[in-house]
């Protein structure tokens, strides 16, 4: 077993010293509700969006949630690895109860565990898969992401066990979602998705796909489909955060199409591709914090423009010395530069002084 550190109810440790007890109500019932992220070179990937289907699933089972947004984001950075892509498992269980019993306990802590693993590229990625259909026989809240995944256990092994990649569930004549992943088609020209409701799991990737057809002109619709006009569809794709978009090649042993990922999800997939890099990019700095960094501003001489800057730097970074600070004045003594070095901490630092600066109307640029 890779002993890797994972984090437990407020503590980093070694995977194999991760222990809960066989009282916890998420080993007893299946009491809980988790979430899997992806992070892409350290960056989480819609990060608000998966806290706020956490927080809706918790509230789907009525346990209230432990840390607020901030908290989560410090909890789970510790285990992020910045030069490999990864994904976060999170759990929150009702907690460990002094007996068994099926009515929630009162106040008792939930358990909070969180490991990260590596993303293993999906093999059928660009082969595309094979899938089965089946009658969907899980429960009625399948937008909670709940620890109780037996339903979905079953419908994937059943697929895995016929040589597929994923079971396509159906229920009332209409197609659904995957066992772990939601469904597209493609319908005459159209990239067609079931809509949201307690019958599916409300997938981040799914909306992240909605949201860049929408920006890249492909047509698509969130509407019931037919089981039945799959016949006719020229391309299915299952999509999650994990496997990310894959194209489903074979479906009860009968090809979709040509039986060949198609030229939609060719688009969509580098589209998908441009769309996560370009997050990356956006998050990289060419900095390795902490690092000593100058903060530029300038303004109008005649006021105390540095008392002013050190003011609003020391707002972010508490400790800057006096002797941090130089102040030049421009070649006519009109203007004057304040500069000041300090022991940056990240990014996210960087950004909020520039803009304290930015926003101060003495300050007429800030670098
Ligand atoms: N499952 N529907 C179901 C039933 C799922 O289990 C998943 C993902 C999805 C896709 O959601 P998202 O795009 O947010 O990953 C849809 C995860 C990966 C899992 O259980 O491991």
């Amino acid at each position: 077993m890779e002993n890797k550190t994972v984090y437990l109810n407020g503590e980093y440790l070694p995977l194999s010293e991760a222990k809960v007890s066989v009282l916890d109500r998420g080993f007893l019932f299946g009491d809980g509700v988790y979430e899997v992220i992806p992070s892409y070179c350290g960056h989480l990937f819609h990060f608000q969006d998966h806290l706020q289907r956490l927080e809706n699933s918790l509230a789907g089972i009525r346990l209230s949630n432990p840390h607020t947004r901030e908290q989560w984001q410090q909890i789970l950075s510790p285990l992020l690895d910045r030069n490999v892509d990864q994904y976060i498992y999170l759990q929150i269980t009702r907690g460990v109860a002094s007996k068994r019993d099926h009515a929630f306990p009162s106040d008792i802590p939930a358990t909070v565990f969180a490991m990260c693993s590596n993303i293993v590229p999906f093999v059928g990625l660009n082969e595309g898969v094979k899938a089965i259909s089946m009658d969907d026989t899980r429960w009625k809240f399948c937008n909670v992401k709940a620890i109780t995944l037996l339903g979905n256990i079953l419908h994937r092994q059943a697929a895995v066990d016929q040589g597929c990649a994923e079971a396509l569930l159906v229920k009332n004549g209409y197609l659904i979602e995957g066992a772990a992943s939601n469904v597209f088609a493609v319908i005459d020209s159209v990239l067609c998705t079931p809509p949201k409701g307690n019958d599916i799991l409300p997938g981040i990737t799914r909306d992240v796909i909605l949201e860049l057809a929408r920006k890249n002109d492909i047509p698509y619709s969130e509407d019931k489909i037919l089981f039945s006009s799959l016949q006719v569809a020229s391309e299915i794709w299952v999509t999650s955060s994990t496997r990310e978009i894959i194209p489903v090649v074979e479906l009860d042993s009968k090809m979709v199409a040509d039986g060949k990922p198609g030229p939609v999800w060719q688009v969509m997939n580098s589209i998908f591709q441009a769309y996560k890099q370009s997050l990356i990019m956006s998050e990289q700095t060419f900095f390795e914090f902490p690092c000593e960094f100058p903060v530029k501003a300038m303004g109008k001489a005649g006021i105390d423009l540095d008392l002013l800057v050190i003011e609003i730097v020391r707002r972010h970074v508490p400790d800057v010395k006096n002797d941090a600070v130089t102040t030049r004045p421009s070649k006519d003594g009109n203007f004057v530069a304040i500069t000041v070095i300090i022991e940056a901490s990240s990014k996210k630092q960087l950004d909020a002084i520039y803009q304290d600066l930015t926003d101060h109307p003495s300050i007429l640029m800030a670098l």
